[in-house]
């Protein structure tokens, strides 16, 4: 089976969140499940740079496609690679004009998205198609999987370009649903796309062309990255106003769990952290929490209970309850320490919280994989308060860490995290703290739970040995998807969304 991975992250060579450590992950967990994968990238600077091309560069045709495929733009081209680090086949799609620019893959260095986003992205999805339909005459992939809205025009290309012929299966997968590339109803035109399409069963969403609808109405498989947020999205509470389609696709939509990459996230071998640890030898794990402390400026108290986190500072990640709470777990004799960046509204706030509690809270502004590492080793919890989580990666690594996961409720965080009670405490298989209503005081009172817990050293060994013999396998993942690659390759086109006009459906 050849899978075409597009996606525009890859760790280490570019990455905002979670979607780059699935980038690198799971093209090479599907590889040993005998899948042929080559993953698809926009060559932004980072990403061509960790990248050896191969051979020579081909010219992708210049018509039929987005006004970006031609003039005023230099024409785009595909180059073949290998990621230098991994080996792992990539092919870059090369548009110096749109992809290579200071600032990130998405926004301008003040935060703002850039203003030609359409087009960067468009480019990617019809490059996707393309080479779905034979670009590179060497290597036709069977299935065209594409991540989150970026590529979320891959689909209705691949079924424009393909028109009544063959083609391969689709597959799209929803990271996260609250980001949907929404624009303008005249990006129309020059993307290529037809007006025909604009309609409540395409890709028109309340007027604007959305590339997330686009990816849910015309793949024909659909996944996203936990069972719980597979069903959370098709509530109007979490369907972020696509509820409707999902429900209307709900047979082609399923979660599959994401996984850890183990040969990173291992406290037994992890260089980023002074003394290796494992479930059989925790004096390490005392050791990351006193080199912490004293890394940051808190107080070197081995009795502390370290409570860490390592977020994006977004609304959804739910750091703006952290302020009201930080009084109390500093009057529990608690510490706190959070990385991150984001909103700098939240920033600011708990800035301000910790400001309050010098040697005992910090915040860490900025990017910073070695800490990221540091904190999820040396925390004694690490707080994952999220409104919505897709999956959510950190509290699946601090599990592996010996750090008990607290986590709101939701998405792959119930998936994953099985709440301290009597009952499961019993049974052993209580991993964490888990708060159900998303407010200050359930946040507070799951705190002092931890806080309890902390008091009985036997029963937190005991659930702390559980969640560090648990394990979250790419392999389950992988079998999986290739399982669904079957599936669609069987019957393509079975249930998606056609670009042939067909009846009106309505929901
Ligand atoms: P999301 O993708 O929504 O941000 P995930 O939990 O899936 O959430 O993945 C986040 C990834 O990004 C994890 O690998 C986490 O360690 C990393 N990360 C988030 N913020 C930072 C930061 N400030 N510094 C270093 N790594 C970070
Ligand atoms: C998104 C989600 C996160 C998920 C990640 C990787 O960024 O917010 O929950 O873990 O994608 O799938």
């Amino acid at each position: 089976m050849k899978v075409l991975y597009v996606c525009t992250e890859l760790y280490p060579l570019l990455k905002t969140g979670g979607l780059a450590d699935v980038g690198a992950a799971l093209p090479a967990a599907l590889q040993a499940e005998g899948c042929e994968v080559r993953v698809l990238l926009p060559a932004f600077a980072a990403i061509a740079a960790g990248v050896r091309i191969e051979g020579d560069a081909m010219a992708l045709p210049a018509m039929g496609g987005p006004e970006v495929a031609r003039a005023p733009h230099p024409a785009p081209k595909i180059l073949s690679g290998r990621v230098r680090a991994t080996g792992q086949a990539v092919y870059l799609l090369d548009a110096p004009t749109l992809y290579q620019r200071p600032g990130g893959p998405y926004l301008d260095a003040s935060g703002r998205d850039w203003p030609d986003n359409a087009e960067r992205f468009a480019l990617l999805g019809w490059a996707a198609a393309r080479i779905g339909l034979g670009a590179d005459p060497r290597w036709q992939p069977d299935v065209l999987h594409a991540h989150d809205w970026h590529a979320g025009l891959a689909p209705v290309y691949l079924q424009l370009l393909a028109g009544a012929g063959p083609r391969p299966g689709s597959v799209f997968t929803i990271h996260n649903l609250a980001y949907q590339g929404i624009f303008p109803r005249d990006a129309l035109a020059p993307l290529g796309l037809p007006e025909s399409l604009f309609t409540i069963d395409g890709y028109e969403y309340h007027g604007h062309l959305s590339f997330m609808k686009a990816g849910l109405q015309f793949a024909d498989a659909l996944t996203t990255v936990s069972p719980r947020y597979a069903q959370e999205i098709t509530t109007p509470e979490q369907g972020c106003g696509l509820d409707g389609v999902l429900r209307q696709r709900a047979e082609q939509l399923s979660g599959i769990l994401n996984g850890v990459d183990y040969t990173v996230w291992n406290p037994a071998r992890d260089p980023l952290i002074g003394t290796p640890y494992d479930i059989d030898r925790m004096a390490g794990k005392a050791a990351a929490k006193q080199a912490l402390q004293g890394l940051l400026g808190l107080e070197l108290r081995p009795d502390a209970l370290v409570f860490g986190a390592v977020s994006r500072l977004s609304e959804q990640k739910g750091f703006h309850l952290v302020p009201a709470v930080l009084d109390d777990l500093v009057a529990r004799g608690g510490q706190l320490v959070v990385l991150g960046s984001g909103d700098a509204g939240i920033e600011a706030a708990l800035r301000e919280a910790a400001n309050r509690h010098p040697g005992q809270a910090v915040l860490r502004v900025g990017y910073d994989e070695a800490l990221a590492h540091r904190i999820i080793a040396g925390s004694d919890v690490l707080l994952v308060p999220s409104r919505f989580e897709p999956c959510g990666l950190t509290q699946l690594y601090a599990l592996r860490y010996g750090t008990l996961p607290l986590v709101h409720g939701v998405g792959g965080l119930a998936d994953t995290v099985v709440d301290s009670m009597p009952e499961t405490l019993e049974h052993g298989s209580a991993s964490g703290f888990v708060f159900h209503a998303f407010h200050t005081e359930a946040l507070r009172q799951a705190l002092h739970r931890a806080f309890a817990l902390h008091q009985r050293p036997a029963r937190w060994a005991g659930v702390q040995g559980h969640g560090m013999q648990l394990r979250f396998d790419w392999q389950v993942a992988a079998k999986a998807y290739c399982a669904l690659y079957q599936r669609i390759t069987a019957t393509p086109g079975a249930a998606c969304a056609s670009v042939e006009p067909g009846p009106r459906q309505s929901f």
